[in-house]
This record gives C-alpha cells, sequence and structure tokens, in this order.
C-alpha cells in the first residue's frame, strides 16, 4: 500500500514518514513549496529519501497561492472575525490538491498530514481532499490513539529520530509555534497561550518592523487594480507572487499588518494568534479603495453581507465546494468594473489613501457637490423622504415613542 506525506522535513513529518513505513505504507513526501522557510530544500528532499521515502519532490505553488487562492479570497475582501486575512486557512487547500495529484500519478490510496486533532488545519486539509477524492483515504496520525502513545512528547519524537538515524536539527528555542507562507506568517501556542502576555511584545516577528521601529517618513505606493485583481506596482506590471512578495517587504518595513486576535475555531475552542501579513493587508486596502470608486452601492452592500460567509467557509475548509464555485462566479462577476489605480501612503503601521483614479469611476463631483447647480434636483428628495418616512409616520401616530 502506498501513501503520500505533506512533508514539512520538521520533527513531526519526519517521525510520520517513518511510522508509516513501520505500518506497511510505501510513502511519496511532497514537500509543497507555499514560501515557508527552508533553509535547503535539496538537503530537505535528501533527508526524505535517506529515511525511506519512496520518492520526495518539491512543488512550488507560491504563483498559484497568491493568484488563484488568495487573490479570490481578497476580492472578497473576505476576512474571519473581522480581521484575519486567513494566510493559514488558504493554503491548505492548495496542499491537499498538490498531494493528491502526486497521490493520482504514483498510484496512492492514502494521504498523510501532520495536524493535530485539536486544530483548524486537520479539518482543512481533510475536507479538500474528500472533495477532491473521496477514494484516497486521509490519515492523520496524531488523532490516532496508537501514535499519540507512542509519541506523548517532543523526546519521544526526537527518541525515535535518534534511533532511526532521522536528523533532526536542534530546533527553535521559541515560546510558541509559527506557520509561514508567502501570504503572512502566523503564531500560536507555548506562551501565547497566556491572554496577559502581550502578543506582539512577545512575537519575534519575521516579515517587518514594529510600527514603533518604523521609519518617521512615510512610504508611498502606487497599485493598479483590474477586475478586482492586483496587476501593477508602481506602474509596473508584476505576477500575484511578486505583487505579494514586493509588497511584504515595503509594508513590512513600514510597520503594517499585525493582529493580535482570539478566534473561534471550527473545532470549537477559542484559541490566541498572532498575524503578521504586510503585503495582503495592503492589497485588501487597495482593492477596497477602488471598489469605493467603481461598485454599484447595493451590489457593494450585498457582498458585504455575504463576505463572513465567505470567510467562515475558507477558515473551516470548504473551499472545494459548490457553495464557493457559485461565490466565485459572482464576484467575478461583481468585480468587473473593479479597474483603477490607488496610491496609498504607508506610515508606522498606517495605510493612508493619497489618491484613487479609475476609468470606470462613478463617482461625479456634479451630483455629489454640495455647492449650487449640478444635475441632482434637490426638489426631488421632497417626494423621496415622504415616502420613506410614511412608516415611521403611521408609527408614530399609532403607537407614540416615549422620548
Ligand atoms: N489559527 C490560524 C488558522 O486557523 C493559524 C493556524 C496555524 N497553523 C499551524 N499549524 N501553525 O488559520
Ligand atoms: C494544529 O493543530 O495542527 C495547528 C493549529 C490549527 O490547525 O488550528
Amino acid at each position: 500500500k502506498s501513501c503520500v506525506l505533506a512533508y514539512s522535513g520538521g520533527l513531526d513529518t519526519s517521525v510520520i514518514l517513518g511510522w508509516l513505513q513501520d505500518k506497511g505504507y510505501e510513502v511519496h513526501a511532497v514537500y509543497v513549496d507555499l514560501g515557508q522557510p527552508c533553509e535547503d530544500r535539496e538537503a530537505t528532499m535528501k533527508k526524505a529519501r535517506d529515511c525511506g521515502a519512496k520518492s520526495a519532490r518539491i512543488v512550488d505553488v507560491r504563483e498559484e497561492l497568491c493568484r488563484d487562492f488568495a487573490f479570490p479570497v481578497l476580492a472578497w475582501q473576505a476576512k474571519y472575525e473581522q480581521i484575519y486575512l486567513l494566510g493559514t486557512s488558504i493554503a491548505r487547500p492548495l496542499i491537499s490538491k498538490v498531494c493528491l495529484e502526486v497521490a493520482r500519478e504514483v498510484g496512492a490510496t492514502a494521504y498523510a498530514h501532520g495536524a493535530t486533532g485539536k486544530g483548524n488545519d486537520q479539518c482543512r486539509f481533510q475536507l479538500a481532499a474528500e472533495a477532491l477524492d473521496p477514494n484516497v483515504e486521509t490519515i492523520a496520525p496524531w488523532r490516532i490513539e496508537e501514535f499519540r502513545n507512542a509519541f506523548p512528547g517532543r523526546t519521544e519524537l526526537i527518541a525515535y529520530c535518534a534511533e532511526k538515524n532521522i536528523p533532526v536539527k536542534a530546533s527553535s528555542s521559541k515560546p510558541y509555534s509559527s506557520d509561514e507562507n508567502v501570504l503572512h506568517i502566523s503564531y500560536e501556542a507555548g506562551q501565547l497561550e497566556e491572554l496577559n502576555v502581550n502578543g506582539v511584545e512577545l512575537v519575534d516577528f519575521g516579515m517587518g518592523v514594529s510600527p514603533q521601529e518604523a521609519p518617521d517618513k512615510e512610504e508611498s505606493v502606487t497599485i493598479g487594480i483590474e477586475s478586482g485583481v492586483p496587476v501593477s506596482l508602481n506602474g509596473k506590471q508584476v505576477s500575484a507572487l511578486e505583487m505579494v512578495e514586493s509588497l511584504n517587504t515595503i509594508a513590512g518595513r513600514n510597520g503594517v499588518g499585525r493582529i493580535d486576535m482570539v478566534e473561534n475555531r471550527f473545532v470549537g475552542m477559542k484559541s490566541r494568534g498572532v498575524y503578521e501579513s504586510p503585503g495582503m493587508t495592503v492589497l485588501y486596502d487597495a482593492v477596497m479603495n477602488v471598489e469605493q470608486l467603481t461598485m454599484d452601492r447595493d451590489l457593494m452592500h450585498l457582498r458585504d453581507r455575504m463576505a463572513p460567509e465567505v470567510a467562515e467557509m475558507v477558515y473551516y475548509g470548504f473551499w472545494y465546494a459548490p457553495k464557493m464555485d457559485a461565490l466565485m462566479a459572482f464576484i467575478r462577476e461583481a468585480q468587473k468594473p473593479v479597474t483603477g489605480e490607488v496610491t496609498l501612503k504607508l506610515y508606522k503601521g498606517n495605510i493612508i489613501v493619497d489618491s484613487r483614479t479609475s476609468p470606470n469611476s462613478l463617482y461625479d463631483a456634479e451630483i455629489a457637490t454640495m455647492e449650487g447647480g449640478g444635475s441632482y434636483n434637490q426638489d426631488d428628495a421632497e417626494g423621496f423622504l415622504r415616502i420613506q418616512g410614511l412608516p415611521g409616520r403611521v408609527q408614530a401616530s399609532v403607537r407614540p415613542r416615549k422620548y
């Protein structure tokens, strides 16, 4: 029997690679490159092969992650519980997709991952995998009692590696765990579980400086949007990945995009997380500014009511679902006119709009002006308000309100 493993080269998936073989599986290790830090990719692949992997490969999906996963979520302006930009959530279905592609190629019937049984990630990995191919069995060793009994703590994981000659490098002594990709870094667990610990002071952020450390001078960026998709940066056409990476650098050095929140996991408990997503934070603002010029009012309000639904589905792991397909068709249509350019000033963690233009702008100074004249006839407001106020006037005469 043969299994694909979403392999990071870290302690957990190294042990799982060995354990699956102990269980009689032939294991194909897949390192899905989402822009996570990796000292030496070739060494990681060699390590997988040395540990008995039948095959080991790196699949670089950084561009796809930005273009086909993060940007559609951005077009929705979807944020989980108001502020989380879903940087980990949206990467998980892509990991499953890549692993199932490999499973199809090598004829594997199982797919293993290293997520625990307590978190969101297991949901996203499994729900995506099952929606893509229900015939492939998902194996989550951390949900298997026998595995947990064998490895109650890090000591046993390290001992297993020593016994099997699996090289593990002295792991970082950070007092929390993190998940990084090109979109963001998340920080959770460890000392962050104590709510009286200041999260942004504790975390050693990897993508930028704090607002306090940022320069005392603002920095301008100009972002071009085409039908809701960011396409140019400071006048230059860039790919989705270049856009996100460049903005991570620019926004990172200006202290933009750090948050600390307590969120509701899909599996029920509340959990505390600290996130940094400098580039994506700027892009949410840029798209919003172009929408303000170009998107119809009622359409925007409808989108705004549905966006939390999209965020929830992404967070829970329902990426491959007919409801999501329909929502994506909706946002493509809604974003058609959202084309334009916006200049933002980044200053000590803030994003300040400087200017915005669009060939499709619905903004008409002639109509909006508070000055006299123009094409808006104030007489019309008379009848408009007579009718809008009708229910209120009837209520007031039947059941007068105390005031
Ligand atoms: N709480 C965030 C989420 O659910 C981040 C999860 C981070 N996962 C991890 N394995 N460190 O999307
Ligand atoms: C995990 O439990 O694997 C990480 C945290 C999460 O998925 O929410």
